[in-house]
This record gives structure tokens, sequence and C-alpha cells, in this order.
């Protein structure tokens, strides 16, 4: 496997930096099976990409909570409940939910005082939420309709 680099110049507006993101993710991701590896790399790929401060995954497990998979950024949270959080709404509403301020989301969950924003996006297979990917910001309003796109394309292709 040759060495993919998921670093763009820096003067790429995002929906260009995601643009060129996805077509290169898309190659980078095919043909592996593993779920989790998968998981793993779309992490590392994000956070090299843009440089969340925390970016991961929690999955949908058999005790019907969300458990924290592979992420990149510092220890959090592992477990999560059904409506609870912006993860465990977005896992039960179905959708993916930005919240330009945590301290403004009632029951948001803070594992990280520096998390100031946020956007979860569910992953959906056969109409069921399996699983979210979660990124954080330490800045405000870090998150809008394009990160929503992309994000949402990126999920479809896991
Ligand atoms: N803030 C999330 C919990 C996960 S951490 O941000 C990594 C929530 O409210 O669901």
């Amino acid at each position: 496997m040759s060495e993919p680099t998921f670093s763009y110049p820096s003067h790429l507006t995002k929906r260009e930096r995601y643009e060129s993101f996805l077509k290169d993710y898309e190659a980078f991701i095919e043909g592996e099976q593993d779920f989790i590896s998968t998981l793993a790399n779309t992490s590392a790929a994000l956070h090299e990409a843009f440089g969340f401060f925390w970016v991961g995954f929690y999955l949908v497990k058999e005790d019907g909570w969300l458990h924290l998979g592979p992420f990149q950024g510092s220890v959090a949270c592992t477990r999560v409940k059904h409506g609870r959080g912006v993860c465990g709404t977005a896992w039960a509403e179905g959708r993916t939910l930005i919240v330009p301020d945590v301290d403004a989301f009632p029951g948001h969950i803070a594992c990280s005082s520096l998390s100031r924003s946020e956007i979860v996006v569910p992953l959906v297979k056969d109409g069921a939420v399996i699983g979210v990917l979660d990124i954080d910001s330490d800045h405000l309003n870090a998150f809008d309709e394009d990160d929503q796109v992309a994000l949402e394309q990126l999920v479809r292709l896991l």
C-alpha cells in the first residue's frame, strides 16, 4: 500500500479541501473490509486534513448504549445513552446535528472542557443507526452546511 497523505495546501477553502479529501479518502478505503480499521483510519485522515480538536466514532452495542470507538484526540467518555448528549440525540433523531455552542445545548456531555462546538453525523445501515461520527472543535461555531454535506457523503462510503 502506498502512503497517502491527507494534508492539503492552506489556501484551499473548506469546500475545496473536502472535495480533495473525499476523492483521496474513497480511493484509500477501497478494498478495506475491516470496519474498525476503516473507522480508525477515517479518524486519523480527518484529523490530519482538518486539524479537528477531537474526531471519532461512537458505535451502538447490544446493551443499547453508544460505546466509544476509534478516535483521534484526548481521552473521551466511553458510553453515551440513547437520547442523551449531542451524540445520543443525533442517534435518537437519526439526523445530523450541528451545535454552534455546546454550552447552549441542553444535556451536552462535556468530555473536554475545551470543546466549544460540535457536529454529529449518524452512521446508518439498513435503515438503522449503527453509530455516529462525532467531531469537536475548540472554537465556537466551527461547523456549517459544508461540513454536514461532506461528512454525510463520507459516512455513506463506510
Ligand atoms: N459531546 C458529546 C460526547 C462525546 S465527546 O464530545 C467526544 C455529546 O454531547 O454527546
